[in-house]
């Protein structure tokens, strides 16, 4: 079977059908990384380029993991390595990457938009893995990925709360595209500063009180507070913040039974959550890291093969 896409920018490009081929083909992979030789040769001869204009730990390191494990050569470069710093453009670097002939760029950069640029520019498959506060695809993939290891197939009629910083959050819109097409209700809740303009248009319900907000919630997603992206002014300070929207122990009072706690990453511990509940027992936060991995890989196989079918 024919994979038809040859960029993933977001989860509105893919159907039901392909995210639960994207999950099967996971599960497999998933198993190649629980074998003493964790590396097969699907994609021997391929070489892949991250190219990564923002820090990160998760997103790069598990695309590299996952690139080698699939016996393709990649390559990395980033902002402070590269000549972005001298003045380069983001066309001209991917130009120029694309005259070594890679097979696919791994593009993470602070601009929405950035990996929809390339993509229309390039021959070679582009991922996003993360542009401004647009989308972060692989990593909602990841995160329902994990979900359906804690839940099984049952997505519908569960209730996912998303928590903190979700004007400046492409995880959160990722995420909210993928669950709602699951069939997953959406609660947020953030401080009224820290919602985007429009989100009364989207499917969810919006709640600005956290112990409200948690009630009857199957999972609750954590977001990190990005200072970096944030104007002044938008929080009175970080304490008070902690304070009313930090998740708690108690704040799972009236949530559903085996409600599982998660965070993307980087957390900052006391601040959207509290450290306790970071490594408690319903925390899905490492499964989500080592979900990334199996993700990934999924994504590069059938991008770089454009087969949809493992052999
Ligand atoms: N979740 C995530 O994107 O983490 P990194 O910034 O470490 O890649």
């Amino acid at each position: 079977m024919h994979w038809k896409h040859k960029d993933l920018i977001d989860i509105d490009q893919l159907t039901h059908e392909e995210i639960a081929t994207v999950f099967t083909v996971a599960d497999r992979f998933m198993e190649v990384s629980s074998r003493p030789v964790k590396k097969v040769p699907v994609l021997k001869g391929k070489s892949l380029v991250l190219f990564f204009a923002e820090p990160s730990t998760r997103t790069k390191t598990s695309f590299d993991i996952a690139g080698k494990r699939l016996s393709a050569d990649t390559f990395s470069l980033t902002k402070t390595g590269s000549s972005l710093q001298k003045g380069e453009t983001l066309k001209d670097t991917a130009l120029t990457l694309q005259a070594m002939s890679p097979d696919a760029i791994v593009l993470r950069h602070q601009a929405s938009g950035a990996a929809s640029f390339l993509a229309r520019r390039l021959n070679c498959s582009v991922i996003n893995a993360g542009d401004g506060r647009h989308a972060h695809p692989t990593q909602a993939l990841l995160d329902a990925f994990t979900l359906r290891q804690a839940w099984g197939e049952a997505f519908q009629g569960k209730t996912v709360l998303i928590l903190g910083d979700i004007a400046h959050s492409r995880v959160a819109r990722s995420n909210i595209r993928l669950l709602t097409m699951l069939g997953v209700k959406i609660h947020l809740c953030s401080p009224r500063t820290l919602l985007p303009s429009g989100v009364h248009t989207w499917p969810v319900t919006v709640f600005n009180d956290l112990t409200s907000a948690c009630k009857g919630v199957d999972a609750i997603m954590c977001l990190r507070l990005q200072l970096e992206r944030q104007k002044a002014g938008l929080l009175p300070n970080l304490r008070e913040y902690a304070m009313n929207f930090g998740l708690q122990p108690a704040h799972l009072e009236k949530a559903a039974q085996n409600v599982r706690i998660m965070h993307p990453g980087p957390m900052n511990r006391g601040v959207e959550i509290s450290s306790s509940l970071a490594d408690a027992g319903s925390s899905l936060v490492l499964d989500q890291v080592a979900s990334g991995v199996a993700v990934r890989m999924a994504i590069l196989y059938l991008y770089l093969t454009r087969e949809s079918a493992l052999v």
